[in-house]
């Protein structure tokens, strides 16, 4: 997933730790999340670092370059909240986006020079800025066209969350993308922060094909998964065998622009093969609705049996 060269500086990068302070680390790593830990102090720690990119960053990539990859790549300018070792930088870089401006946020700065120099290979060809000052209410943030906040808004308490939010959205200029981690927690707060922006003028593009109330159910989440492959050195620092991972999240793209949904569905579960037929459990412009294409119908069956939990799904081939 990651380009070869950058699997190199990864592991030439680790290779400055001993095996077993980078597995302590990553379980570190592993009971902070469990706790839904802010990361500010873990993070100090250079072996913690090293751990991050080994471990997570792999997953957090995953999913950013999932939910990113339909963007529009005319976005001139960057801003990333909470940019860790600069994911969203390399996801972005590898899907072909240029741009003339890039203003990170990381109150760990060496977290971030640490991943960024695994992405950058020649000298800059735009305008880049770190601070490394934690964000806070008051900071001033640039008028940007996309804003990022990876795996960050859940570090905040709830108060700050929503004027983050509202931070966030005011320096947006025209698309922001949320990634949580794909928990019923987690979901219920990006369906807040869904309402919010709604509310304030935003227009829902990703993953609702929609404006309208989440017709997720109390008792359910609406998320989606993501295949992660692990290198042997990602398995021996997890101390894991199986040679993937799974790695679930939930996301939100929210657009300054009206969106043409068309009628569109998005597919909110892995559709089931049935003998003869194939059943998708979708989100719709009239709320969550089961279609089941039969085999009979030869054409829709054959574009269905390749779908995938999370694509967006024009209604006229179902
Ligand atoms: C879970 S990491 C995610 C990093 C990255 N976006 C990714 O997807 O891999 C969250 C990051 O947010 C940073 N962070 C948390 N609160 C912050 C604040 N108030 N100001 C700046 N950075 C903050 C942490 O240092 C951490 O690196």
């Amino acid at each position: 997933m990651f380009p070869d060269s950058v699997y190199q500086k990864l592991e030439g990068e680790l290779s400055r730790f001993g095996r077993k302070e980078l597995q302590e680390a990553s379980h570190r790593i592993t009971q902070a999340y469990r706790l839904d830990e802010n990361s500010s102090e873990l993070f100090k720690d250079p072996v913690v670092q090293a751990a991050y990119l080994a471990v997570r960053m792999p997953a957090t990539f995953a999913c950013l370059s999932t939910v990113m990859a339909s963007l529009s790549k005319d976005h001139k300018t960057f801003l990333d909240l909470g940019a860790g070792p600069a994911t969203g930088y390399g996801v972005l870089k590898i899907l072909g986006f240029s741009f003339q401006k890039a203003v990170f946020h990381e109150q760990c700065g060496s977290l971030f020079k640490r991943g960024y120099g695994l992405w950058s290979d020649k000298g800059l060809d735009y305008t880049q800025t770190l601070h490394t000052t934690p964000i806070m209410p008051s900071t001033s943030l640039p008028d940007s066209d996309l804003v990022l906040m990876g795996f960050f808004l859940g570090e905040l308490s709830p108060s700050l969350r929503t004027s983050f939010l509202q931070k966030a959205w005011s320096a947006c200029q025209r698309t922001l993308v949320i990634v949580e981690p794909g928990t019923p927690d987690r979901f219920r707060l990006l369906k807040q922060d869904r309402e919010q922006l709604i509310q304030q003028g935003g227009h829902v593009l990703a993953p609702c094909p929609h404006e309208g109330r989440c017709p997720m159910a109390d008792s359910d989440w609406c998320h989606f998964s993501v295949k992660v492959d692990r290198t042997s050195l990602h398995r021996s620092i997890k101390q894991v065998t199986h040679p993937y991972e799974l790695e679930k999240y939930s996301y939100l793209v929210m657009s300054k622009e009206p969106v043409n949904h068309r009628n569109t569905a998005r597919l909110v579960r892995t559709p089931f093969k049935k003998t003869g037929h194939l059943v998708l459990d979708l989100c719709t412009q009239a709320g969550l609705g089961r279609r089941i294409v039969s085999k009979k119908d030869k054409t829709c069956y054959k574009k269905a049996r390749k779908y995938v939990w999370g694509d967006l799904i024009e209604e006229k081939n179902i």
